[in-house]
């Protein structure tokens, strides 16, 4: 994770690193911190936590220089203080890093032979000290090009010298990293989110690239040191207007955002008058797929698992689903007919990427399903479905996720009719479901009050279960998910059926169990699970959706009631009390909503 900046202009840059800074915290909130070169020295400045409590820093105040890095972290090697914060500089060189240096004990060691003396327990801090050690005897390209060879694991890499005061070094190995170009200045950037207020020409650094950034040009070199031209591209938009408008939090705006998520993708992807689904240029024939592997981390994951029931549902194609750090280190037997879908909302989380990179390898098909559609993962991908869900702030993810699963099943659908997997009859049918769920889960956001007195419940007990058979199995895990995440209560996700098989053995007394049982093809077997967990002790929250018949059971402790639709498409509705449950919990809690301890919104690490 970690955000990195790097600005080389004729005018200061401390105001506009700090900016910069705040739209990278999304990246990491542990510590933040910055260097400018001004007189001949390097001055560091660094806070622990938020970019709030470093532009508070009376030194950042003061700082002068018109070329600098900074950056935001999230702490792979030491405690989240302000000495571990980013830079780490010697005397001559100053460095951030987003990343992790896996053969940093090693290089620490050879290091410290050497004479250099360490201040912090980073693996950071030795990028520092081999750029200074061979600088002694090479040039800076020479000692770069040295430097990068000696790294073993992942890094996007922003270096400023005392004895070179008029650039910039940017390099990548894993880790993202992006070069934008303004009037008389120049940008380095972990993405392109970055630098959008400043600019909407960028050019992306490849794995093993190295770039010098001088304010009026830039030079890019190859691993192995040869200097090479790379496109500058030209960003659709120009930069998002963004904030949380009356909402207190960014994630209380975006689950009321849903139902334009849902709006957007079927304006989008539906062609209401021809009752079709609009997805242009699909490179592959659909007799050329048999298969389909989808792959994701978090929540995203769940997204794929939600995918996998639709996909068997409605088509005949053999579907697996993949965690990506799971994928990425196993043994895969590649097929040129499976396609390869990567479901991400940020397009740059590190395992979903590699196991992209592994898939392009083996030169099998890919499909990304993602938000920004600048990020890695589009722009690596053969085909894109965007999530077109805007941007997303909070650290825990909501309408991403039902973005990304409405492209999922509008997907499955496509290919079911490209297949002949469906009749034309049962897809209009559901094309006609689909064009009414805005509304319906307009009307489930409604259910607010009822919520918030539930959440005390949660909020006092010791852990929590969530519960769901078939398509609602996924969205009990993404419950418990959305609890953990921001309450920080322990909460289970569980398939019903499989209580008796040794959760059961939890349930006591009091305990709150949320129990997802829609009227669907499941729901008599999951009300008798939910009777063995009353039977138990447990406080039962059913959450079901609205219908004539009443529900047959005693002892339920509450009921929550969603709109009513087609079996499809009650996993969109069933989500929105499971992401409203969580809000309210860490509300009372007090908690950081928007940035839950020990989280990043993007996971640009292993
Ligand atoms: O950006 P991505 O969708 O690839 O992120 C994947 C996960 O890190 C993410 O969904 C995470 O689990 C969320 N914080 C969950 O709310």
């Amino acid at each position: 994770m970690c955000g990195i900046i790097g600005i080389n202009s004729n005018k200061p840059v401390s105001a506009t690193i700090i900016n910069s800074l705040k739209k990278l915290e999304y990246r990491g909130y542990d510590s933040a911190g910055m260097a400018t070169i001004n007189n001949g020295l390097i001055n560091e400045v660094k806070s622990e936590g938020r970019v709030e409590n470093l532009e508070k820093n009376s030194l950042v105040q003061n700082m002068e220089g018109t070329i600098g890095i900074g950056h935001v972290r999230w702490a792979t090697h030491g405690l989240p203080n302000s000495i571990n914060a980013h830079p780490h500089s010697s005397q001559n060189v100053s460095v951030v890093h987003n990343g992790i240096i896996e053969n940093s004990t090693i290089l620490k060691k050879f290091l410290i032979g050497k004479g250099h003396k360490f201040k912090s327990q980073t693996d950071t801090e030795v990028i520092v000290h081999l750029i200074t050690e061979n600088l002694k005897t090479d040039n800076i390209v020479d000692s770069i090009k040295k430097t990068l060879k000696s790294l073993h694991g992942s890094f996007a890499l922003g270096i400023i010298f005392k004895d070179q005061p008029d650039l910039i070094v940017g390099a990548r190995r894993g880790s993202p990293l992006a070069v934008g170009y303004g009037p008389n200045e120049n940008y380095l950037g972990s993405d392109s989110y970055a630098l959008k207020s400043m600019t909407n020409k960028i050019t992306y650094l490849n794995d093993g690239e190295f770039c010098i950034i001088k304010r009026d040009h830039v030079e890019f070199f190859s691993e192995e040191g040869t200097k090479i031209n790379k496109k500058v591209l030209k960003l659709s938009s120009t930069e998002e207007k963004y904030d949380k408008g009356d909402y207190k939090h960014f994630m209380a705006k975006e689950i009321e955002e849903q139902p334009n998520t849902i709006k957007n993708g079927i304006n989008e992807y539906l062609d209401m008058s021809n009752k079709d689904i609009n997805i242009y240029n699909f490179p592959w024939k659909s007799n050329e797929i048999t298969s389909i592997t989808l792959i994701g981390c978090g929540t995203a994951y769940h997204s794929c698992l939600m995918a996998k029931y639709w996909f068997e549902e409605i088509t005949s194609l053999d579907v697996n689903i993949d965690i990506a750090s799971e994928f990425r280190y196993r043994k895969n037997r590649f097929k040129k007919d499976t396609l390869y879908v990567f479901v991400s909302q940020s397009g740059e989380t590190a395992d979903t990427y590699a196991a992209l990179d592994l898939c392009k390898q083996s030169g099998v098909k890919t499909c990304a399903v993602v938000n920004v559609v600048e990020s890695s993962i589009a722009r690596d991908s053969e085909f894109v479905l965007p999530i077109h869900c805007g941007t997303e702030i909070g650290v825990a993810s909501t309408k991403a996720f039902l973005g990304q699963i409405l492209i999922l099943y509008i997907l499955a659908l496509k290919l079911a009719l490209w297949r002949k997997d469906i009749e034309k009859n049962n897809f209009n049918k559901k094309i006609d479901d689909l064009k009414k769920l805005p509304k319906l889960i307009e009307q489930t956001l409604l259910i607010d009050n009822k919520i918030q007195t539930i959440s005390n419940t949660f909020n006092e007990a010791k852990g929590s279960m969530f519960l769901g058979r078939g398509f609602s199995y996924p969205i009990a895990l993404e419950g418990a998910l959305k609890l953990k995440e921001l309450s920080y209560i322990h909460a289970e996700g569980y398939p019903a059926g499989e209580m008796k098989h040794g959760p059961l053995a939890l349930i006591e007394e009091g305990m709150p169990v949320v129990v997802l049982a829609p009227r669907d093809n499941y729901y008599k077997k999951t009300i008798s699970n939910m009777q063995e967990v009353i039977a138990r002790g447990a406080k039962v929250l059913l959450i079901t959706n609205k219908s004539k018949d009443e529900v047959i059971s005693e002892n339920i402790w509450e009921t929550i009631e969603v709109e009513s639709t087609n079996e499809d498409l009650l996993p969109f509705l069933l989500t929105i009390p499971l992401q409203k449950l969580a809000y309210y919990s860490a509300l009372k809690k007090g908690y950081d909503i928007d940035k839950p301890r020990n989280l990043a919104k993007s996971v640009t690490v292993e």
